[in-house]
């Protein structure tokens, strides 16, 4: 795992693009495992710029997605696959049928979760997965004590969970207690994973994300276990690192990160 701790968050926003730019550009049938939630707005905003204003071509690249909510239609405006529409798909050149996010409105819900895995599988599996972490260390909606070797499944979410992501829902009873999520063993299989995490109300996750023991109590753990992480914080959210003289002294002389900096 390489840690990189940003001055800002469009700091720590910019250079997550930038990664996925580039290797977009290097590989240009790319598939993408993406996230949605607050923190990744600001990325798919600079993928779409620089789609527009660099030619960044989406063209041949492919999709899928972590999570869905269980029983809100594409149009519901708190569906991810409206957000993914809204924030990032619209506005760029990928192909609508390139890209897939489980079925929540789907009348076998025990079936779900294969057919997902098959259609990552069909498209060569995930080469860059984007990772958020949620505030009781979820990673997708892999919730406390979800396998670490789980696949793609539907799973009950926390009252954390709850708190963090009906403030969306109007009213907020309204969100979906149920959803779809990739599981912790399906991120594990992408080839190369890039988590961003920033803001002071992630620090103490993420510390334990990072640094703890390996525990499906904190399924954000598990990406320890992954050959290819990169892992992008700004300063508030790297707050209670231990070893961020470390992360820094790599960043700043790695010669792989020479481009980055
Ligand atoms: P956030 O969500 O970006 O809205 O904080 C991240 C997550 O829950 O994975």
């Amino acid at each position: 795992m390489e840690v990189i701790i940003q001055p800002t968050e469009e700091a720590a926003v910019k250079l997550t693009a930038r990664i996925m730019a580039d290797q977009l550009r290097a590989r240009p049938d790319m598939v993408f495992g993406l996230a949605t939630g607050a923190t990744m707005e600001a990325v798919y905003a600079e993928l779409a710029r620089m789609c527009r204003e660099e030619a960044l071509d989406f063209s041949n690249a492919k999709s899928f997605n972590l999570d869905e909510y269980i029983g809100l239609p594409a149009e519901d405006k708190n569906s991810y696959r409206y957000y993914m529409d809204h924030h990032l798909f619209n506005n760029i050149n990928i192909k609508k049928s390139n890209t897939h996010l489980p079925n929540g409105m789907t009348d076998d819900i025990p079936g779900e979760g294969p057919r997902y895995e098959a259609a990552i599988k069909a498209a060569g599996g995930i080469d860059l997965q984007l990772l958020g972490i949620g505030q009781d260390g979820h990673i997708g909606f892999n919730e406390p004590l979800s396998s670490l070797s789980s696949r793609t499944r539907d799973k009950s979410l926390t009252p954390v969970t709850y708190r963090q992501n009906s403030i969306y829902f109007n009213p907020p009873e309204s969100m979906p207690r149920r959803a779809f999520t990739m599981g912790v063993g399906t991120i594990l299989d992408a080839k190369r994973i890039v988590m961003l995490v920033t803001g002071k109300r992630k620090a103490d996750i993420v510390a334990k994300a990072i640094e703890g023991p390996i525990t499906s109590m904190i399924s954000a753990t598990a990406i320890q276990m992954h050959p290819h992480v990169v892992v992008i914080l700004d300063e508030a959210a790297a707050a209670n690192l231990k070893e961020q003289e470390y992360y820094r002294w790599t960043f700043a002389n790695e010669p792989c990160w020479d481009r980055y900096r």
